[in-house]
């Protein structure tokens, strides 16, 4: 296929799935040529034979808009959309990251830091206590959990906004469960709900195993999702909830402006949406002070907080939390009847290390560490990385999101770079449609800047440069 058809076959699947629908304006050539990593002759082109087609119109100086009464333009139900590789991709993720020599896959954070030593003391002088006198942690912690963690974690994890009360908290087993019990308690099977797109993968395989359907809505650094097309879907469909990852996106690393969190909440109010937050990456912000969650802006009940202390401390103890607004009692007994508790003592563990003085420090430790590292996995990445390669710098966080040629397959790069002992994530898991089929993921969490992971940085360059020597051998177009 050549690099304009799949630029059509692009605009076909944001027709298809409502995301663009008649009279809206394509981007504009430039802004989806940076988009696709494809160059802008192939944009045009592919403009030019939609426009042949009869599927959008050209409109002099002002661009293009999509036709109306076109074989798009048919009011569908968006058909329930497959993750593509369901429960496999666990699979394939995890594997790939147990073997590989150099991991740059799997959103781990660095578990080599202070502070985690530090919690391991906590838990550590726990266990002797309960050896010495048991009992104490043999009954289940029921939900809503433990009252000094849920305390710390209202004092301490959030922004000082003031947003959240420690009786409207409820402890979960990481903030996936907290993810799963957001959606369980708002939706029925069938309901649609809409993610911005890229998505990460944990959230679309949850709503695939929920039977309900999905609409990507794209989102782009810096701003995040796109809420005028937001606003177009919700006119279209019936949407009950969102979900959306604000800061420190996975994958792509931006934090949503607060002008632009203002407005989702005004249409979240216009439309009566759920918000489903995901803040898990929230402490994590680089350069610039913490923004506002959209639960602080929230004064009706209706956005839920999910967040974990996974990314600043440690995913292996599962310890996240859930602020469910106006569905606390349907999230606290899902929570119940799910998994009664969370582990009593890695709740008590976890309150003690958060009184500790050490918190603040611990993240400050945190947001410095990832900084430096982008800075030097950035200068590392355009070294190795041919120039086809789109490298996008994260605002936060510690995952960097690479857009290659439409034609480079990412799938195909993640089995070669494993081979090779690297772990990679193939941009494939993070959409419905193969969408991002051409990107990968890579996490800078653990990036020292060794002559193994540049080796291996390298290598990946080396294999891309490879692969778009062959595809352009294939098609000179
Ligand atoms: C965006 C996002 N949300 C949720 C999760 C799940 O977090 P936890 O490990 O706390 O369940 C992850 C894990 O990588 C993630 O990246």
């Amino acid at each position: 296929m050549k690099v304009y058809e799949k630029v059509i076959k692009h605009i076909e699947h944001q027709l298809r799935s409502g995301a663009l629908q008649a009279y809206d304006f394509l981007p504009s050539v430039r802004s989806l040529s940076q988009t696709l990593n494809v160059s802008k002759n192939s944009v045009i082109r592919a403009y030019i034979a939609l426009e042949q087609s009869g599927v959008i119109l050209a409109h002099p100086r002002k661009g293009f808009s999509i036709k109306a009464d076109t074989e798009y333009d048919q009011p569908q139900p968006p058909s329930p959309q497959k993750v593509i590789r369901g429960a496999t991709s666990l699979d394939i993720i995890g594997s790939a990251q147990r073997q590989a020599d150099v991991v740059f896959g799997s959103a781990n954070p660095d578990t080599r830091i202070k502070g985690r030593k530090e919690f391991y003391k906590q838990l550590n002088k726990l266990v002797r206590l309960e050896i010495k006198s048991p009992a104490i942690y043999s009954h289940y912690q029921a939900p809503p959990g433990n009252l000094e963690l849920r305390q710390q974690i209202a004092k301490k994890t959030h922004s000082g906004h003031a947003e959240l009360d420690p009786e409207e908290i409820i402890i979960t087993n990481g903030a996936q469960e907290a993810i799963s019990l957001a959606l369980r308690s708002t939706t029925q099977s069938g309901d649609i709900i809409a993610v911005e797109s890229p998505c990460f993968y944990g959230t679309l395989q949850c709503i695939e195993a929920l039977g309900l359907q999905i609409i990507e809505i794209p989102s782009h650094a810096p701003d995040g999702i796109d809420l005028e097309q937001l606003s177009n879907i919700l006119e279209r469909w019936e949407i009950k909830t969102i979900l959306l990852n604000p800061h420190a996106n996975n994958p792509l690393g931006f934090n949503m402006p607060d002008t632009m969190k203002s407005s989702l909440m005004a249409i979240a109010q216009a439309y009566d949406l759920v918000i489903i937050e995901d803040d898990v990456f929230g402490k994590l912000v680089h350069t610039s002070q913490r923004r506002r969650t959209l639960k602080s802006m929230d004064t009706e009940g209706r956005v839920i907080l999910c967040s974990a202390l996974s990314k600043i401390l440690d995913p292996d103890i599962r310890i996240g939390w859930v602020s469910p607004g106006r569905y606390f009692d349907q999230v606290n007994y899902l929570k119940y009847v799910t998994t009664l508790a969370t582990s009593g003592l890695m709740q008590h563990a976890s309150a003690l290390w958060m009184e500790s003085a050490n918190f603040d420090r611990h993240i400050k430790q945190l947001q410095n560490n990832y900084r430096q590292r982008k800075i030097l996995f950035i200068e590392a990445l355009k070294t190795c990385l041919p120039v086809e390669a789109h490298i996008n710098n994260p605002d936060s966080g510690y995952l960097c999101w690479i857009t290659l040629p439409l034609n480079i397959d990412g799938d195909h790069l993640f089995e070669r770079m494993k081979s090779e002992g690297v772990s990679i994530t193939p941009g494939s898991l993070f959409g419905t449609a193969r969408q991002f089929q051409h990107c990968i993921r890579l996490n800078f969490s653990t990036f020292d800047n060794t002559p193994q992971q540049i080796l291996a940085l390298a290598r990946l360059g080396e294999i891309i440069s490879e692969e778009v020597n062959f595809q352009a051998q294939k098609s000179p177009t």
